[in-house]
Order: structure tokens, then C-alpha cells, then sequence
């Protein structure tokens, strides 16, 4: 959600900043803006609702040589406060036109500080939050002990502000000068050779360069073409995080391919061996940012899963295999219900909250809630120095590099990955598994990244059905055991993308009631266990095939390489390597991806781009 970017330097700002925000095209949006700072006291502002095509267009309407400044910065919005139209647009602007202002997040006493505005006159432009910053910059500005100071007027307003937000402000009478602001929205600073950048995320500035600076909270960083100061939000000095980041411009590019979706989708053998690598040391599991002992970890006495979307999935699989291997007892809960329903949770607890971005606002909600109970919190994440494991106690990256596909597919399968080694380590210092066990799992799971590889070998044949059935109405997904969350997250992918009716099951409720579903025709995918692991599960789920096949459904089964029972009750059948049973999820999962993608561009839709989606939901 919202893309932020701002640039002073010695390029031309426009070209830095719809380079930037093209890049984070991504995280979801509805319309788009940029301002340009001249440098001879101008500051020229473009905004349009839709993609940024259209912004573009505007700008070759207006002529882009009245952008012809070095700094400057962009948005792309995702609406929230007023509908996505021209108006609602960032940047926003106070009266005078001399202060511009994007915002990520919500303010969320924006009503009290708009009412104090207009009783003093202040006439709105917008229905958005954000607007309402912009104008108290400019008073803070103009008036009292910080007139005339843009950082101090900046950082009077962020005391005000209640909620979570990112703000990049620039003012006219400051033409070499960006001030940007952080609460709980991501926010990093990118460090060049006489540039700097902020931006919501690094692939923003990628291009330029790999040295960042991650904000802490409630922090405000001034860049200026020579260096950056970061300071709180009374204006002392602060301190923040110098990294460098560990992928390059090739990992944000298609490399050739259709969709970032396709590429991502192939890169999934490497994003799990990158995930494993420097795990496994010495005989013993390690994890990264281990902040809770080996002690606390032999204390806990039940454990959480919280998360959104695919990730929750993710959180369905590892429940099967942390209960197997630890004992303990796992719930896997939607982060957004979670800190409302009270859950029962002590120093004892830990909570594993897993997210691709680190930033879903449901997800680090709960880890609050969490943290207050004093449970301990260990974050499973893919992005570095994101506000969800900086308020962890622990830290397990997933490096699948960059997802820009808003749906999941390289970071899910990375997640399941992570979430197995905290399962392991679990295991390991409470000693339900003897060492030479964990390495056993352990080089079961390095196997992984060669059997994706395997399926991924064969999808010709998923993509030739996924054209076939492209035009029906609707897709059902049935699975047992570790196959069901596969079965919820094929019918997720598929909703997704294809905007499909499309629902998972888990295939003993089918009798329950989903049965009354079934018709001539409907599409049902089956994810078969093996035949050899889980016989009695094999044979049951045979018999649910076979009562959906008598009544009309054409059947799609995923099933085991060499599994013959199955094969007279599969309309069409799939074959993935043979695998143990709790890692069947990194192979079964390959072939939904790739079929709900197909699907999706059969029917002619932006597979990267779904519609109303974004890739971090940066709201509850
Ligand atoms: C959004 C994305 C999903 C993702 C979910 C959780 O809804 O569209 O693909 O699974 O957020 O995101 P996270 O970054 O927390 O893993």
C-alpha cells in the first residue's frame, strides 16, 4: 500500500522518482502524484488518479521541462480516506502552495486536527488525512519557535499526530531540502554519491544504490544532496541502522519473463535454498537473530502462528510438523482476529508471526498484543529491519529476495521452509528429537530446492489445463492433512488472480455440506498424500474422489509420481516427486500457482497487479 519516494541530488528528480515509484508498483495502489523542486523557489505538482501511465500521460500534457528540478518526490495511493480521485491525490499542498506533503498510513485524529484547521479559517482541498499535514507544516512554519525551521516544523507536527503514518515533506523555500518523518510505517534512506533517497522500500532507490538506512520509530531523517541527519521527533539527535542490501537490480526486473509472478514462481528452488543456507552449523539448528535463550524456548509450553493471507497458510503447514516434532500444542491464527478475541497468552507463549513484507498492520497489531502479554515473539520475515521484527524478540529472515508479485509464491514456500526450522529448533533444545534426527530433517529439507525444481520441470502440462479451464465459473480444492492448507492456498491464488470462485476444503468435511456443490462439470483439485506415507489418508481421500466423480465433477489430481490407485478417478492427473510427508507442501503447492496464473492470463488479467490488492496492507 501508498509508495513513497523523495530524491535530492544531482539527477533529474522526475525521471529518479517515477523510476522509484514504478518500482514499487507493487505494494498496490489507485493513483499517483509527484512534486519537483526547482531550485529557483518552484514547486510544481502533478497528480492523477489511476495507474501511473496516466500520470505520465498528464505530465506530456503539461510538459515535463517544468519538472526540471534535482529533488523531489512521488506517491502512488492507496485510498483510504476519500475516494481515489484527482483531488484526494498526493502530494498535498497548504494554501500558500509553498509546502508538499505524502503520507503513508492513517492519521487517526485527523478529524480533530481538520476541525481545529477550518475554525481557523483553513478552506480543505481533499477528503484525505493527509491533507491536514500539510497544513500544519506550513502554520508550524510560519509561526511560533519553529517559524521559519522546516525540520523542527516537521518533527512539531509528527508530536501531533496520533496513528500510524510516514510523511516526506518538501517546501519551496528549501529547494535542496527533504524532510520525511516515521510511526510504525516503513520508511529507509538510501545512500548515494551526492544523493540520497527515502522511499517506502528499497527497491525504490535499488537502481542507484544498495547502502540504506533503516529508520527507527518515531524518527525523521533530513537528506540534502551532500548527506543525511536523522533525529527524533524533538529533534535530538538519533541513532538509525547503516545496511547494505543483499540483492541487486536483477532481482527487481522481469529478466525477460511475461510477469514478475512467472519469474517468481521459477525462482522458488533458489529462494528455499537461500532460506536453509548458514541454518544448519556444527550439528546444531541456528536461527538469526536468536534473542530469546535456549532456555526460554524449553519453557514454552504452547505456541502461536499468527498471520494474513498466504503466510497464514504457511502457519497451517508448520502446525503439522512443529506439533509432530515438539509436542506442543500450536495454534495458527488469523492475525486480525487475534488481539480481539483475547487469546490466553504468557511469558511462556511464543507467538511466530510470520510475513513476507513485515509491515501488514494485522500482523504487527498482534504482535503488540503479544508482546503487552508478555509472550515472547519470534518473527518469521522476508524484508529487512520491517517494524514487525523490530518488535520481536527474535528474527528468522526468509531470503526469497524481493516478492513483486502481489500474490505470494517464492515467500509462502520460503515461509514454510522458515517455520520448519523453528519447528526444528524448537525441537532441538527441548530435546523431543535426538541431533542426529534434526539432521536428518534438516537434509530432508536441502533436498527441497531439487524437487521444486523437479515440478517445476513438468507445468507445461498445468498450463495446458489452466487454458482449458479458464472459462468455468467456479474451482474447488480438497486436501487432508498438510494438503488442505495447500488446498486453501491454491483456492486463495486462484481467487486472486483470476477473480474465481474458488474455495479449499478439508476433503473429510466435503460430506458436510460442500458436497451439495458439486455439478456436472465444476473443476475439483484434489492434493493426494502419498500412497506410502499416509496410506490410510491415501485411501480415504480416494473415496472422496471417487463420490465427487460420480456426481459430475471433473477431478484434478495432484498425486504422488507412481501413484497408479488414484489414477482411475483423476480426470486429469499431476504428478509431483516423491517427498516426505510434512514437505509435500513445497511440491504440491507448484502446480496451483502455476495454474491459477495461467488461468488469470487466459482470461486477459494482470497477473502481478490483481485488482482492489495490495502487497502490504499497511491498514487493519
Ligand atoms: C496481502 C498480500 C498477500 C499476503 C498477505 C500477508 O494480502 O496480497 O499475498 O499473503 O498480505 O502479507 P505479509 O507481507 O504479512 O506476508
Amino acid at each position: 500500500m501508498c509508495g513513497i519516494v523523495g530524491y535530492v541530488g544531482h539527477r533529474p528528480a522526475l525521471d529518479v522518482v517515477l523510476g522509484g515509484l514504478r518500482r514499487m508498483e507493487y505494494r498496490g495502489y489507485d493513483s499517483a502524484g509527484v512534486a519537483v523542486l526547482d531550485g529557483a523557489g518552484a514547486l510544481t505538482v502533478e497528480r492523477k488518479a489511476g495507474r501511473l501511465a496516466n500520470l505520465e500521460g498528464r505530465l506530456d500534457e503539461v510538459g515535463r521541462e517544468h519538472f526540471g528540478g534535482t529533488a523531489g518526490m512521488g506517491h502512488t495511493r492507496w485510498a483510504t480516506h476519500g475516494a481515489p480521485i484527482d483531488r484526494n491525490s498526493h502530494p498535498h499542498r497548504d494554501a500558500s502552495q509553498r509546502v508538499a506533503v505524502v503520507h503513508n498510513g492513517i492519521i487517526e485524529n485527523f478529524a480533530a486536527l481538520r476541525a481545529e484547521l477550518e475554525a481557523d479559517g483553513v478552506e480543505m482541498a481533499s477528503d484525505t488525512d493527509t491533507e491536514t499535514a500539510a497544513h500544519l507544516v506550513a502554520r508550524a512554519y510560519t509561526e511560533g519557535d519553529t517559524k521559519g525551521d522546516l525540520t523542527a516544523s516537521v518533527a512539531a507536527v509528527c508530536r501531533r499526530l496520533e496513528g500510524a503514518f510516514t510523511l516526506v515533506v518538501t517546501h519551496a523555500d528549501h529547494p535542496d531540502t527533504i524532510v520525511a518523518a516515521r510511526r510504525s510505517s516503513p520508511l529507509v534512506v538510501g545512500v548515494g554519491d551526492g544523493e540520497h533517497f527515502v522511499a517506502s522500500d528499497v527497491a525504490a532507490f535499488i537502481e542507484h544504490t544498495r547502502e540504506a538506512v533503516e529508520l527507527g520509530q518515531d524518527q525523521l531523517v533530513v537528506i540534502t544532496r551532500e548527506g543525511y541527519e536523522v533525529l527524533d521527533f524533538h529533534g535530538d539527535a538519533a541513532q538509525a541502522k547503516p545496511f547494505t542490501v543483499d540483492w541487486d537490480l536483477s532481482a527487481a526486473e522481469k529478466g525477460g519473463h511475461e510477469y514478475f509472478m512467472l519469474k517468481e514462481i521459477e525462482e522458488q528452488p533458489e529462494a528455499l535454498a537461500n532460506t536453509l543456507r548458514g541454518h544448519f552449523e556444527s550439528g546444531r539448528i541456528i536461527l538469526d537473530e536468536q534473542r530469546i535463550s535456549d532456555q526460554d524456548l524449553r519453557d514454552v509450553d504452547k505456541v502461536f502462528v499468527v498471520a494474513c493471507g498466504s503466510a497464514y497458510h504457511s502457519g497451517l503447514v508448520a502446525k503439522y510438523a512443529i506439533e509432530h516434532w515438539t509436542r506442543l500444542p500450536v495454534e495458527v491464527e488469523l492475525a486480525s482476529e487475534f488481539r480481539y478475541r483475547d487469546p490466553v497468552l504468557d511469558r511462556d507463549t511464543l507467538v511466530v508471526a510470520v510475513s513476507q513484507s513485515g509491515e501488514t498492520a494485522d500482523t504487527l497489531e498482534a504482535v503488540r498484543h503479544a508482546r503487552e502479554q508478555k509472550a515472547r515473539v519470534l518473527a518469521v520475515c522476508n524484508t529487512n529491519g520491517a517494524q514487525i521484527p523490530r518488535e520481536s524478540d527474535a528474527v528468522l529472515y526468509t531470503h526469497a529476495g524481493p516478492e513483486i508479485g502481489v500474490a505470494s509464491t517464492k515467500a509462502f514456500l520460503a515461509q514454510i521452509a522458515a517455520n520448519y526450522l523453528v519447528g526444528l529448533a524448537l525441537a532441538q533444545a527441548r530435546g523431543t528429537k535426538y541431533p542426529d534426527e534434526v539432521a536428518r530433517e534438516f537434509a530432508e529439507l536441502e533436498a527441497m530446492p531439487a524437487a521444486v525444481q523437479k515440478v517445476l520441470s513438468t507445468v507445461e502440462q498445468v498450463r495446458d489445463l489452466g487454458r482449458r479451464i479458464a472459462d468455468s465459473k467456479a474451482v474447488l480444492f480438497l486436501g487432508r492433512h498438510v494438503g488442505f492448507p495447500v488446498a486453501l492456498e491454491g483456492a486463495l491464488k486462484l481467487k486472486e488472480l483470476a477473480y474465481m470462485h474458488a474455495e479449499g476444503f478439508a476433503a473429510g468435511e466435503l460430506k458436510h455440506g460442500p458436497i451439495a456443490l458439486i455439478e456436472d462439470g465444476l473443476p475439483v483439485v484434489v492434493v493426494m498424500p502419498s500412497p506410502k506415507g499416509r496410506a490410510v489418508l491415501h485411501s480415504k481421500l480416494v473415496s472422496n474422489i471417487s463420490e465427487i466423480q460420480a456426481r459430475g465433477a471433473r477431478t484434478i489430481v495432484i498425486a504422488e509420481e507412481g501413484d497408479e490407485t488414484v489414477r482411475p478417478f483423476a480426470d486429469e492427473l499431476i504428478e509431483v516427486p516423491a517427498v516426505p510427508t510434512l514437505l509435500q507442501p513445497l511440491v504440491s503447492t507448484v502446480p496451483l500457482q502455476v495454474l491459477a496464473a495461467e488461468i488469470a492470463r487466459t482470461r486477459g488479467y494482470d497477473v502481478d497487479k490483481p485488482r482492489n490488492l495490495a502487497k502490504s496492507v499497511t491498514v487493519e
